[in-house]
């Protein structure tokens, strides 16, 4: 367990109304806990009783452990966080992938269920194969394209067997500080690049819906808070744009010329296929009472807590 003074403390937190209300005791269970996201969410439910794992204590993978771990805990609510990430690794190593995006799910929904717990997990955008060209909402069928995604599909099936099972589907997260040490997003990468007036090499053909780990975190908060339906849902900020757009406005953001080389998904060979086209909608979610605020609007957030002094230079400050 991560014992940390912030995350296992217990004070007082009453929720709304809904279908499962939580009280001052409610205790959350994070796994993947050293990831970004978990990282978010165990600052977002502050104030609740919050058991963090990274995986040396527990390994999502051992149904034991996870069997164990929740018995012990009795957790109301466990946040999936951990996940095999290395989209082209997977096409290598996809029984691995298989293991901890998928089949784990198996077991925490299992364990959920026995504890009678919601079971919250995250699911991605590469389950869509990019053909579309509208923003693609809940019932769009998936089509993977990489061993990575269709582990994570699987995953998400697992996940939406447990009685209260919360799939929220994210894409290209972003929110680190600039101490970070852990993985990097694309546009952590970006910024970097702009921050140290370098070229970046941007894709003009690959459109996203960026998710501030900020917003995915208050959204599941809400979700469980209240006692959302549970199901799908995609929880992406609103709005999209190509990583160009997305690189120019960073970079008016910062006050930076920026140096961006446009780049295209057939000039570049990777290992595993990633979809062109992944907007998506949150339309459900902002049905369900939570309006996930614009994608330029969570940049300039997270930029303003990153670069506070260079905030206030560049007027970040005035607009945050
Ligand atoms: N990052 C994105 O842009 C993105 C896009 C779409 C969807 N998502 C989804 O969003 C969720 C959160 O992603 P993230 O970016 O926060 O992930 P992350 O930073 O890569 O963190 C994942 C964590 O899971 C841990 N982990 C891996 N295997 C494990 C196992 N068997 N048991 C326990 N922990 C294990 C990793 O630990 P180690 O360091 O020891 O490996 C790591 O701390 C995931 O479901 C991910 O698939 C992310």
């Amino acid at each position: 367990m991560v014992e940390t003074g912030g995350y296992s403390t217990i004070v007082g937190y009453v929720s709304g109304g809904g279908a499962h209300v939580l009280t001052r005791s409610s205790t959350v269970l994070v796994t993947g806990a050293g990831g970004q996201l978990a990282d978010a969410i165990v600052r977002a439910f502050a104030g609740w009783h919050i058991v963090a794992h990274a995986r040396a204590t527990m390994d999502i993978t051992d149904s034991a452990s996870v069997r164990r771990v929740v018995g012990e805990e009795a957790p109301d609510v466990i946040v999936n966080c951990a996940a095999f990430n290395d989209v082209d690794g997977a096409e290598d190593r996809p029984a691995e992938a298989f293991a901890v995006n998928a089949f784990a799910l198996r077991s925490l929904a299992r364990a959920a269920d026995a504890t009678g717990a919601a079971l919250v997990h995250y699911g991605t955008d590469f389950v869509f194969d990019g053909a579309a060209s509208v923003p693609y909402d809940e019932s769009a069928p998936p089509s993977p394209r990489s061993a990575y995604a269709a582990s994570k599909l699987v995953g998400e099936w697992f996940a939406l067997e447990a009685a209260r099972g919360y799939v929220l589907r994210v894409e290209s997260l972003f929110g680190m500080p600039v101490a970070w040490k852990g993985r990097r997003g694309t546009l952590e990468k970006i910024v970097e690049g702009l921050e140290a007036d370098r070229d970046v090499t941007v894709f003009t053909d690959r459109t996203v819906s960026p998710s501030y780990v900020e917003d995915v975190a208050a959204a599941t908060r809400y979700l469980v808070e209240r006692g959302g339906e549970p199901g799908l849902y995609h929880c992406v900020n609103s709005g999209s744009g190509t990583w160009h757009d997305v690189a120019a406005d960073t970079a008016r953001l910062l006050g930076v010329t920026p140096r961006l080389t446009p780049t295209t998904t057939d000039q570049v060979t990777l290992r595993a296929s990633r979809p062109r086209f992944c907007a998506l909608s949150n339309e459900k979610l902002r049905a369900a009472g939570f309006s996930m605020p614009t994608w330029q609007d969570a940049v300039r957030r997270w930029l303003a807590t990153r670069r506070p002094s260079g905030a206030a230079r560049s007027g970040l400050a005035d607009k945050a």
